[in-house]
C-alpha cells in the first residue's frame, strides 16, 4: 500500500473548492508519455497552476501501471526542481471502469479516482459508486462520478448516441453515492470528431465546420440543483485548426476533424465546472510536430530530435489552455 500523501500529491478537495469559488477550472490532461508529462509540468510550473494528470486504463495498458505512478511522483519533484515549492499534482484514474481498478490505483499511490458507471442502470451506477466511495474516503482519495453517457468511446464503454445528464437525478445521485465531483453530458465528446459533419454548420467564410452549441441550461439546471457541487466535464479538446492543418499537410489524414470551440469552454470554466479534460488536443500537438519534423529533416532518426519540438509544441498548448481558457493560472 502507497499513500499518495508519501508521493507528494493532493486530492481534489481543496483545488475544486477554490476553483468553483474563483470561478476557474482545474486542467486534467491525461498522459502516456515521458514527454507529456514533462511538458505538463513545465506547463503547470511556469503559469503557476494546480494539474491534474490523468490516466486511463489504455494508458496503464501501454505504459506501465507502476511507471506511470513513479512518472507521477517524478512530477513532483521535478515541479520542485523546476522552482515550484509547493506544487498542487493530482494523480486521477481516467474512466475507472471497476471497483477492483479504482482499489489497486488507490493502493498504488493515486490521489483521485473515477469511477465510470455511466453506461450502467441508474442503481448499479450508484451502488458501485458508493462501494468506491467508501474504499477511497477511508484513504482520503476523492472520487469522480459520471451521471449521463457522452457520445463516441469512452475507453471500452461505448456509445454512439450522447444522453445528456439529467438534472433531476443529480441531487439523489450525488446524495446517495456520496462522490466528490460529478462529471456530466452536456454535449461534449471524446475524440478528435465531436460531430459529424451534418450536425454541423458551415462557416461562409471559411469553409469551417462550426459545431452545435454546448447545453449551457441543463449546465445551469444541474448548478441550481447542485449548488457549489463540483461539476467535470469530459471530452473537451478544442482540435485547434492549426495541428489539424499540419497533421494534413504532412501526410496525415484528419478530414474534418472537430473539438469544442474554447470560447464555450471558457464559458463552463467560470460555472460550478471545476475540471475540464483535454487528451485530444495533446495528441495532436504532438503529432503535428513530429510529422513536420520529419517531412522536414528525412535524415533524422534519433528521436530525440522530434519528441523535442513534440513536447515543445505541447507545452504551448497546455499553457495556452491553463492562461487563455481555464484560468487556472496565478493560484499556487
Ligand atoms: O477519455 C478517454 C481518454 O482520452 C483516454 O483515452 O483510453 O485512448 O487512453 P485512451
Ligand atoms: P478529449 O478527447 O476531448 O481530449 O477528452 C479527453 C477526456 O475526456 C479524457 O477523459
Ligand atoms: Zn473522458
Amino acid at each position: 500500500m502507497v499513500s499518495y500523501k508519501d508521493l507528494g500529491l493532493v486530492n481534489t478537495r481543496e483545488m475544486f473548492a477554490k476553483a468553483v469559488a474563483g470561478g476557474y477550472a482545474i486542467p486534467a490532461f491525461n498522459f502516456n508519455t515521458m514527454e507529456q508529462m514533462q511538458a505538463i509540468v513545465q506547463a503547470a510550473v511556469e503559469t503557476k497552476s494546480p494539474v491534474i494528470m490523468q490516466v486511463s486504463k489504455g494508458a496503464r495498458n501501454y505504459a506501465n501501471a507502476t511507471i506511470l505512478r513513479y512518472m507521477a511522483e517524478g512530477a513532483v519533484q521535478y515541479a520542485k526542481e523546476l522552482g515550484c515549492p509547493n506544487p498542487q499534482i493530482v494523480l486521477h484514474l481516467d474512466h475507472g471502469d471497476s471497483f477492483e481498478l479504482c482499489k489497486d490505483c488507490i493502493d498504488s499511490g493515486f490521489s483521485s479516482v473515477m469511477y465510470d458507471g455511466s453506461s450502467l442502470p441508474y442503481e448499479e451506477n450508484i451502488a458501485i459508486t458508493k462501494k468506491v466511495v467508501e474504499y477511497a474516503h477511508a484513504h482520503d482519495v476523492t472520487v469522480e462520478a459520471e451521471l449521463g453517457v457522452l457520445a463516441g468511446i469512452e475507453d471500452e464503454v461505448s456509445s454512439a448516441v450522447s444522453h445528456y445528464t439529467k438534472p433531476e437525478e443529480v441531487i439523489d445521485f450525488s446524495q446517495r453515492s456520496g462522490c466528490d465531483s460529478l462529471a456530466i453530458s452536456i454535449g461534449t465528446s471524446h475524440g478528435a470528431y465531436k460531430f459529424t459533419p451534418e450536425q454541423c454548420t458551415r462557416d461562409p467564410k471559411t469553409g469551417k465546420l462550426v459545431p452545435p452549441p454546448l447545453a449551457f441550461d441543463i449546465l445551469h439546471e444541474i448548478e441550481k440543483r447542485i449548488p457549489g457541487f463540483p461539476i467535470v466535464l469530459h471530452g473537451s479538446s478544442s482540435v485547434p485548426q492549426e495541428e489539424v492543418d499540419t497533421i494534413n499537410k504532412y501526410g496525415g489524414k484528419l478530414p474534418d476533424a472537430v473539438g469544442i470551440p474554447e470560447e464555450q469552454l471558457r464559458e463552463a470554466s467560470k460555472s460550478a465546472v471545476c475540471k475540464i479534460n483535454i487528451d485530444s488536443d495533446s495528441r495532436l500537438a504532438m503529432t503535428a510536430a513530429v510529422r513536420k519534423h520529419l517531412a522536414e529533416n528525412p535524415s533524422h532518426f534519433d528521436p530525440r530530435q522530434y519528441l523535442k519540438p513534440a513536447r515543445e509544441n505541447m507545452k504551448k498548448m497546455y499553457i495556452h489552455k491553463i492562461v487563455n481558457v481555464l484560468g487556472s493560472n496565478d493560484k499556487l
